[in-house]
């Protein structure tokens, strides 16, 4: 691989089939980096975290798929980024046991995103081991490639950090192995959920996904909430608090102007502009749902993309194990 190409380590967790916000927030931006000279995409399903917050209960494998078929519709070319499990490398796994004696469990308890998790999934006084560990195993996930650039939302900032943390701690304790990531931030852009939520999520069902239809998407689109003193055709709005207009923004920039003078001064109706919407976001998935419904015909092809990225991926992460070990005297005879 070209040496003078930054490393750059993304990935999901596999929860299913991708929205608007999932694009806009990420693939677009990894899809933008993998088409630059400057970067080497590695692209992560993060199955193994799955686990953390969802024992028993996943669709894990027919997640993976849908998600897969999803990053190639939006672009992800598997021959030039490619595309692997967590658990099908084996080094994610003795990467993280070996991390996990750099870190203290007061640290990981601070993590804020760990708290929020507590908070909205009402787990209450008590955290499973490995969830507390949830960032080692990320950790783990970039640096067994050696990855330099993590693009990730805010929400992942501190799981960054830590990760920055061990790699400093080891190579301060072993000697100069691994980089110390630096964050890529992806979510300057935004989309706001239908339902008027500030975040578009999967469990809610508050986006438009890229598998759907154009009936789909004008049914979603008719069902969502905008400016509330904006109750019939005449009455003013304000597109800025509007997610309708911020996805006219994104999907219809050329008409963006003319909408805003129409909702500002109440000539244009909320049903037709959401219509006009609808349109717009049909025909930006028009491509997107081309390519997925060829996937969605050639399993085998997905399959091979899957074992190939997962070969390529594995000779990379033993490279790094074996440095690691060297560099700590474990397995020399
Ligand atoms: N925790 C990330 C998320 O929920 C997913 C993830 C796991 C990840 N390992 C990673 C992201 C490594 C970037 C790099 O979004």
């Amino acid at each position: 691989m070209n040496q003078n190409r930054k490393r750059i380590l993304s990935g999901m967790r596999p929860t299913g089939r991708l929205h608007l916000g999932n694009y806009v927030g990420a693939l677009e931006n990894w899809v933008q980096m993998q088409e630059s000279a400057a970067y080497e995409n590695f692209h992560l399903i993060a199955d193994y975290h799955v686990l953390t917050t969802d024992l028993g209960t996943a669709e894990i494998y027919a997640n993976t798929i849908d998600m897969i078929i999803d990053w190639l519709g939006a672009g992800i070319r598997p021959e030039v980024s490619p595309i692997f499990r967590q658990s099908q490398i084996k080094e994610h796994a003795e990467l993280f046991l070996i991390f996990s004696m750099f870190i203290t469990k007061e640290r990981l308890e601070r993590n804020p995103t760990l708290k929020d998790q507590v908070r909205d999934l009402n787990l209450g006084e008590t955290i499973g081991y490995g969830h507390l560990g949830y960032p080692v195993l990320q950790a783990a996930d970039i640096l067994v490639y050696r990855g330099e650039v993590v693009p990730v939302g805010e929400d992942q900032l501190p799981h960054v950090e830590i990760t920055r943390e061990i790699a400093r701690k080891f190579n301060a304790t072993y000697g100069p192995v691994l980089p110390e990531p630096e964050v890529r931030l992806t979510s300057f852009a935004r989309l706001t959920g239908l339902d008027g939520q500030a975040q578009m999520s999967k469990s809610r069902g508050n986006g438009i996904l890229l598998s759907e239809s154009p009936q789909e998407i004008t049914a979603k689109m008719r069902k969502a909430v905008t400016d509330p003193q904006k109750i019939r055709r005449g009455d003013p709005g304000r597109p800025d608090i509007c997610t309708v207009f911020m996805h006219h923004r994104k999907f219809n920039p050329s008409e963006e102007a003319e909408i805003r003078a129409g909702c500002e001064s109440g000539q244009l109706g909320c049903v037709d502009c959401k219509l006009r919407c609808a349109t717009h976001i049909a025909d930006f998935l028009a491509p997107m749902r081309e390519k997925r419904a060829h996937y969605e015909a050639h399993m085998d092809e997905v399959k091979d993309i899957l074992h190939d990225g997962e070969k390529r991926a594995r000779v990379e992460a033993q490279k790094t194990m074996a440095e690691v070990r060297r560099a700590m005297k474990l397995g020399e005879i």
